[in-house]
């Protein structure tokens, strides 16, 4: 029989760095692809003691339903954390626990887009949050960004001339793909317009916690004074993501929405896995936990800084992030991203061609580099590859163009 499925599933493909996980299960393979974090940094012999606790605490109530708005200690504990650490004033009634911050990536979708609405993004942005909403059938409008951030004028623009603008979603802290993170500036001016607008506005904030260095900048959520930005944060670059645990914060009106929205998805998140991160956080000391991640991602991206500035030819360019899980290179014009990862797949080495990162597409001499999930040496190892990749690609792209002279 042939199914015959909705129109909303025409636009959806599957997602290329899930496609490229599959080979770097393969453990010769250096794969810089996914943003796994780094696994032996996962708490395990707490996370015994933890599960214990749990079951002694809570008994068969761990393995029962639970309400859709989530465990109250874990959304006391993250509306405490918004509040205190990030200077976004956040009461318990304005948490709702997600299945990772995916799901409320898709809830939004759910809640806010019908056929035709309009998406403004950041260029590039999370092709996780592209997939996610293509289901609901939106147009993506990208608003070019520079070092600070998304650029305000252009954005006013956007917002001034295009009719049926539903969201504006951005990622202002080290920025999956690029690694950037918006100036304190461009954040005020960013929320002058927005309000200006009055329209929503998604800041997806999952790694702004694992900076290693500069000063912590306060997320839009603190600047939110109308209550139109939906923050969305996540165990899973602090703690796990296996446990998908994340949260949408927004004011009371929104979260109710996103309550039904929620229902009719998964009822709620898991219970245990609540309990767990919950009991968790009373009985060790995650910001200790934080500080070994950040110790050990900033060996490695040092590692891939100093690879990449010998490797790569002078006219590259890449970012140098303060924080995060990936750093984002332009090479050379005349190099296309995803024939050199055919070139590198053959090497042992995989990265994400930067193209799927841009709605409009193009892009294509541009790749995302992930430094979290692999050891020093292996990441010198992988760029030496990469490097040699791209050489090879050069010289050929020079000898083909002297053969046409
Ligand atoms: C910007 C961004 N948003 C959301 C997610 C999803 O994270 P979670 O594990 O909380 O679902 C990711 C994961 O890589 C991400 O990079």
């Amino acid at each position: 029989m042939e199914s015959r499925f909705a129109r909303r599933m025409d636009g959806l493909r599957a997602s290329e760095i899930r496609e490229l996980l599959k080979v770097t299960e393969r453990p010769e393979v250096i794969s810089l692809a996914g943003g796994l974090p780094a696994a032996e940094l996962f708490p395990v012999e707490e996370l015994k003691a933890v599960a214990l606790r749990v079951l002694e605490e809570h008994g068969r109530s761990a393995m029962q339903y639970s309400t859709t708005e989530g465990h109250l200690p874990l959304r006391a504990w993250i509306a405490r954390r918004m509040t205190e650490r990030l200077g976004a004033t956040t009461n318990v009634d304005d948490v709702l626990i997600t299945s990772g911050s995916q799901q409320a990536i898709d809830l939004t979708g759910k809640l806010f887009l019908d056929e035709g609405d309009v998406v403004l993004c950041e260029s590039p942005t999370y092709l996780g949050a592209l997939n996610a909403f293509r289901a609901y059938q939106p147009r993506f409008m990208e608003v070019p960004t520079d070092d600070e951030g998304m650029i305000v004028s252009e954005l006013e623009r956007r917002l001034a001339d295009v009719r049926r603008v539903k969201l504006v979603y951005v990622v202002p802290d080290f920025q999956n793909p690029t690694g950037r993170t918006w100036s304190l500036e461009r954040r005020r001016r960013f929320m002058e317009v927005v309000r200006r607008h009055g329209v929503t506005v998604v800041e997806d904030c999952p790694y702004s916690e694992v900076r290693f260095e500069g000063m912590p900048i306060p997320p839009l959520k603190s600047m939110d004074a109308a209550g139109q930005v939906v923050f969305l944060g996540t165990f899973s670059k602090v703690f796990c993501p296996g446990f998908r645990i994340g949260w949408a914060a927004a004011s009371r009106p929104l979260v109710e929405k996103y309550v039904l929205a929620k229902q009719g998805s998964d009822l709620h998140t898991s219970t245990i896995s609540q309990m767990e991160i919950a009991t968790y956080l009373s009985m060790f000391d995650i910001d200790a936990n934080l500080r070994r991640i950040r110790e050990v991602y900033r060996a490695r991206r040092d590692a891939m800084i100093r690879a990449l500035e010998q490797e790569l030819p002078a006219s590259a360019r890449f970012t140098r992030p303060q924080g995060g899980l990936f750093l984002w290179v332009e090479l050379p014009p005349n190099v296309n991203a995803r024939e050199l990862l055919q070139r590198c797949l053959e090497r042992g080495v995989v990265f994400v061609p930067g193209g799927s990162f841009f709605p409009d597409g193009g892009h294509e001499n541009t790749i995302r580099l992930n430094y979290s999930n692999m050891p020093e040496e292996r990441i010198a190892e992988g760029m030496r590859r990469l490097g040699a990749a791209v050489r090879e690609m050069l010289a050929q792209s020079s000898a083909g163009a002297r053969r046409a002279v």
